[in-house]
């Protein structure tokens, strides 16, 4: 078994298999991991950044370093948690603060509430809204036009 910490206000711990993913970490400790691309390295929604012991996960794979090269808010230690096996040992993880949404209708639920955590794009990662903003009809108009096909977003990656 291996522990892997969650770092944010304070520490939570989940306990899982060696050689697990640490997607699995992750949805044992319930977080809502989209898994946009089913778990195949091509989205963002399960980046996260490992602040301690790296060494103790799987290298990163080519298609998760093509992902993660245009990955807005990238960093050095950040990893796709469906590609990172753990290899044994604890590994301490931060999640980037934020939400994906598949589509923009998503968003109209939120239609006039104020979103307190950034609004991102699936597949780079990129901001779409701004946390602190009021969702707005206007602001999701203008979000129309941003593709959301994984397909067409890794094509234009090579
Ligand atoms: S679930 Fe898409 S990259 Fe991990």
């Amino acid at each position: 078994m291996t522990k892997v910490h969650f770092k944010q206000d304070s520490v939570e711990t989940v306990t899982v298999m060696t050689q697990a993913r640490l997607l699995d970490a992750l949805l044992a400790r319930e977080v809502p991991v989209k898994m946009f691309c089913g778990g195949k390295g091509l989205c963002a929604t399960c980046h996260c950044y490992v602040v301690k012991h790296p060494e103790n996960l799987t290298p990163i794979t080519n298609q998760e370093a093509l992902t993660l090269s245009i990955l807005t808010g990238a960093k050095p230690n950040s990893r796709l948690a469906c590609q990172a096996q753990l290899l044994g040992g604890d590994v301490e993880v931060e999640l980037p603060k934020g939400l994906y949404i598949e589509s923009v209708s998503e968003l109209e639920s939120l239609v006039g509430k104020r979103t307190d955590v950034p609004i991102l794009h699936p597949v780079s990662g990129d901001v779409l809204i701004l946390e602190g903003k009021i969702i707005t009809r206007t602001l999701i108009m203008q979000l129309a036009d941003v593709n959301f096909d994984i397909s067409s977003v890794n094509s234009s990656k090579a």
